[in-house]
């Protein structure tokens, strides 16, 4: 069913694409569907062009004949379309589990709007129970571990901090060439807290805590289509 309901949020997202806009093209299974969608309108004639917040997304929109730009060139973009692990009502997202968070996170920043689509199993009361994913560099990570496990008890969140592993059995490594740490805090009660606390933290490069940014969500559920406008500063 959530494969559907992806489906359905991401032909919300395609009628919002106009002619000519710079895109920032999201990771993950919700924003695959979108840049399917994306492919098929660039066939039949749609001038767009993107920028890929992933490998993985370079890959499957240039196999779609999607044009590609980068941020060197063009480092404003018109609206990105990605997706999210969990929402809430806030607006506030945890992103990061496919391990894109560093590239989304700055092209989301660099994009006049950025809109979610998911699924409603991605709705929450509080964020947290998806474990947030933390982007650290490679050296001295079972120290920046130690921080981030204090830091982040000061900012009230608790819960064990693991480091991702790849299906070879070894560290899972990002585009970035970084590990992640994904950190089972159960609640955040205080989202801004923990991403200051975060950013305290050498070695940390960045953290899957997505506030202020998206301007919409787009989700879909039992109920149909629904879609959130963020409120910043009402
Ligand atoms: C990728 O790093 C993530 O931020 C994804 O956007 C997020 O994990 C959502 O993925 P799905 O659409 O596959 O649930």
């Amino acid at each position: 069913m959530t494969d559907a309901w992806k489906l359905q949020a991401a032909e919300r997202a395609i009628t919002l694409v106009e002619p000519g806009m710079k895109l920032g093209l999201g990771t993950g299974s919700t924003a695959a569907k979108f840049i399917d969608l994306l492919g098929a309108k660039v066939k039949a004639g749609l001038d767009v062009i993107g920028v890929a917040t992933s490998e993985t997304t370079r890959a499957q929109a240039s196999a779609l004949g999607i044009r590609l730009t980068t941020l060197e060139d063009d480092p404003l973009l018109d609206l990105t379309i990605d997706g999210a692990d969990e929402i809430d009502d806030a607006l506030q997202l945890i992103k990061g589990g496919g391990g894109a968070l560093l590239r989304e996170k700055i092209v989301a920043a660099a994009s006049e709007r950025m809109i979610v689509i998911a699924d409603a199993s991605k709705r929450v009361p509080v964020l947290g129970a998806y474990p947030l994913p933390v982007e650290v560099v490679r050296f001295g990570f079972p120290a920046t571990r130690k921080m981030i496990e204090m830091l982040s008890a000061d900012a009230g969140c608790t819960g064990h901090v693991h480091l991702r592993m790849g299906q070879d059995g070894q560290p899972f490594v990002t585009d970035g060439g970084n590990y992640i740490f994904d950190c089972a805090f159960g609640r955040i009660e205080d989202a801004d807290a923990l991403d200051e606390a975060l950013k305290l933290v050498p070695g940390v490069v960045e953290n899957g805590l997505f506030l202020g940014l998206a301007d919409a969500a787009i989700i879909a559920g039992a109920a149909g289509v629904e879609v959130l406008e963020a409120r910043y500063g009402e």
